[in-house]
């Protein structure tokens, strides 16, 4: 298994570009399951969390053909089984988003239940009670979610709670459902927009996505369409936490500033100075520590949970007192232990991460338990004393494209040592 080598002590600086957003492109590629003509997605990051989609479409009879410059080309009239195994499913919860696109357009499908996960139990009854609500008859057998419906019809539904791929998975179904479809108390994420974009340009009748109610007037069928990816603002957030945090200048090419309000302000309260000019972002610390800031997550246009655990280890090694509340997930501090090994003086109280900031952390071998999770122990590592080695680094490989490369292209010291297989000797690519 991979592993990451961080030195600490070295401030970032420099350029890097930021690619596509993860979380738009898993709901962008469930949805060419809406049509039978060929689509081509341009900006998707190289990910595994994108290789696992793209092997899940695969195995169900679709035709991908990869471009130049991560562009996909998905061509599902070839279409045969309607079924996403355990085996991926578990890698990643997010492929749950076939399961209304399947419904809407074959009438069929059968999905495994994700299960449980590093961060909580993440449950997925608001999509099957709101495929329910829309005439899908549902039953969870061995594991798996059987579906079938002979044509998905509109209904007003109301979630419960805000629940991000839950709003994809519904709006997605309703786009070929009969009659007008209105979601209330919906996600309001920018990768929503995204794939309300997306689904429109197809021929999608959706109004209202990135409010809270959305209203999606079904159509007969969709076409095939060339539609380009939205920056991820997670990555970019986390580029500039690490900024931040080792008093650092950077400059992030190909953002979206207006989709990251929220952990801008907390990063400006941290001291940061931030300037935005078009798709670019500059941020400069001017060799400053940063100051701990109080955070509440929320859905969005709150603070997002993804960040969470970056300012958990931004606070660490904060000046002064610092608050970090955790309200969309249970159980998604896995890093504190972590952190607290690294020298860090946090403690938690409910879902409340109180820190008192200390002057330095020291290196220490660490696991990475999610993948946020493990971009708060690279981060970590990038201030502390001496060498952290983090393990388990498949989660960041799930969701940062070439994190190594990318803060190497930004001065730190970082390298990949390359997992050992029997009779072979681990290597080191050493990029820093
Ligand atoms: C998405 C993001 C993830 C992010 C999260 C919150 C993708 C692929 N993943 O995950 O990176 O951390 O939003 O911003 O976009 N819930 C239920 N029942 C359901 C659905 C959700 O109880 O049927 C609960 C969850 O347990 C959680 C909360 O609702 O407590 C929000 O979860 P949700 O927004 O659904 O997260 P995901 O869509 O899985």
């Amino acid at each position: 298994m991979d592993r990451l080598l961080v030195k600490g002590g070295r401030p970032l600086s420099g350029e890097i570009s930021i690619s596509g957003a993860k979380n738009a492109a898993l709901p962008v590629l469930a949805a060419t399951l809406l049509t039978d003509e060929a689509m081509v997605i341009g900006n998707v990051p190289y990910l595994h969390d994108i290789t696992t989609t793209t092997e899940l479409l695969a195995r169900m009879g679709s035709r991908i053909t990869l471009h130049e410059q991560m562009r996909l080309e998905v061509d599902n009239s070839t279409l045969q089984h309607m079924y996403a195994p355990y085996e991926l499913v578990r890698t990643m919860r997010a492929s749950i988003l076939v399961l209304g696109p399947l419904l809407a357009r074959y009438g069929r499908a059968e999905v495994s239940l994700p299960g449980g996960c590093a961060i909580g139990p993440r449950p997925v009854d608001l999509h099957l009670r709101g495929l329910r609500a829309m005439g899908a008859e549902i039953e969870v057998e061995n594991g798996y979610i059987k579906a079938r419906a002979r044509r998905l019809r509109a209904a007003e539904l109301n979630l419960e709670l805000v629940t991000v791929t839950g709003t994809e998975n519904l709006m997605m179904a309703a786009t070929l459902a009969q009659g007008t479809t209105v979601l209330n108390n919906a996600a309001r994420e920018p990768e929503v927009i995204d794939l309300a974009d997306c689904l429109n340009a197809m021929g999608a009748r959706i109004d209202g996505a990135g409010g809270d109610r959305i209203v999606v007037q079904g159509v007969d069928s969709l076409h095939g369409i060339r539609h380009d990816i939205i920056p991820d603002r997670i990555e970019a957030g986390t580029y500039l936490v690490g900024a931040t945090m080792t008093g650092g200048r950077i400059l992030l090419r190909n953002i979206c500033a207006n989709l990251m309000q929220s952990v801008l302000a907390k990063l400006r309260e941290a001291g940061a100075e931030i300037l935005t000019r078009e798709n670019n972002l500059e941020l400069d610390m001017r060799g400053r520590k940063p100051r701990a800031v109080n955070v509440h997550t929320a859905p969005f246009p709150g603070f997002p949970t993804d960040m969470q655990a970056q300012f958990t280890a931004l606070n660490s090694i904060a000046e002064g007192t610092g608050a970090i509340t955790e309200q969309v997930f249970e159980n998604r501090f896995m890093h504190i232990q972590e952190l607290l090994r690294m020298g860090a003086n946090l403690r938690l109280e409910g879902n409340t991460a109180i820190s008192r900031g200390v002057p330095a952390l020291l290196g220490a071998p660490v696991m990475a338990t999610d993948l946020r999770a493990s971009a708060s122990l690279v981060l970590a590592g990038l201030v502390a004393h001496g060498e952290t080695q983090i393990n388990r680094i498949y989660h960041i490989d799930r969701g940062y494209e070439t994190i190594e490369e990318k803060l190497s292209l930004l001065g730190a010291r970082i390298q990949r040592i390359f997992g050992e297989t029997p009779g072979t000797r681990s290597r080191r690519r050493n990029i820093a």
